[in-house]
This record gives structure tokens, sequence and C-alpha cells, in this order.
């Protein structure tokens, strides 16, 4: 399952991503928010964060305005490995080397047919281990000391 959540900043291309999962036949639960209202955007990044570290999804994506807070809060959940993207590139390479968990959009920087494209790259991408298995446990050793 694909958690997916966003604040108002991310709302409308939450909708575009979810209609991308369902066109996909991709499971998915969405976290909110649901609507356009001004709303604080750490909860939902949280929520979602939960989500994955729980084992109830296996990926998670959050939308914020610019992605930064979004992916801010998200990555101080212990577990979380998440990516701000901007590019297909970044995308990909998360999942190879960073075995990136969760991953950060911005709804007011990126068009949505780009969006969409980092998506598919960043769901349909395995991590490649080895090395970076041992860069990760490097991360998690940082995270464990607080
Ligand atoms: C909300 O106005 C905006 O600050 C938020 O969506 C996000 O961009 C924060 O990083």
């Amino acid at each position: 399952m694909i958690a997916i959540g966003s604040d108002h900043g991310g709302f409308a291309l939450k909708r575009a991503i979810i209609e991308y999962l369902e066109e996909k036949g991709l499971e998915y639960k969405d976290f909110g928010t649901f609507s356009e209202e001004s709303c604080d955007y750490p909860a939902y990044s949280e929520a979602v964060a939960r989500s994955v570290v729980s084992g109830e999804s296996e990926k998670g994506i959050i939308i914020c305005g610019t992605g930064i807070g979004a992916s801010i809060a998200a990555n101080k959940v212990k577990g979380i490995r998440c990516a701000l993207c901007g590019d297909c590139y970044s995308a990909e390479m998360t999942r190879r080397h960073n075995n990136a968990n969760m991953l950060a959009l911005g709804g007011r920087v990126l068009g949505v047919g780009h969006a969409l494209k980092i998506v598919e790259i960043f769901l349909n991408t395995p991590f490649e281990g080895g090395r970076h298995q041992r860069r990760i446990d490097l991360i998690s050793e940082i995270e464990a000391k607080g």
C-alpha cells in the first residue's frame, strides 16, 4: 500500500497523484488533508510516516507547497528516509542508493506531468543494496544517538 498526504499547498497535486495510483490499480491510503483550507503540514507528514514505519504502507508520498516542510517533518520519525525530489534523476537515485521510503514533492513547484513521472520512478526503482546499505546503516547510527 502507498500512504499519501498533503497540506493545502499540496492538495491539488495529491489529487492528481491519487488519480494516477487509481489508474495503475495501486492500493493507497489518503491521510488528508481533504480541502484547500489552510492547515499545518507536520500532522500529515507524521501520519504518512507512521503508516510506513509501522509496516502498514510500503512507501509514503507527501506534498506541501515546496515539499520542504513536509520532508523535514517526516524525517523526524525514526526509520523514515524521506527524499524531496524535484527531478527524475534524484527520484531514481534516492531509491537505488538511499532506499528512500518516502517521497516529498512541492505542489507549488512542479508541473503535474513532471511530478507524476517522479512518482512513477520512485515507486518502480529498486534499492541496489551493497555498499549503499552500509551508508544507510551509518545514518541509522546517527538517528539512534538522538
Ligand atoms: C504553506 O503555506 C507552506 O508553507 C507549506 O505548504 C510548505 O511549503 C512548507 O514547507
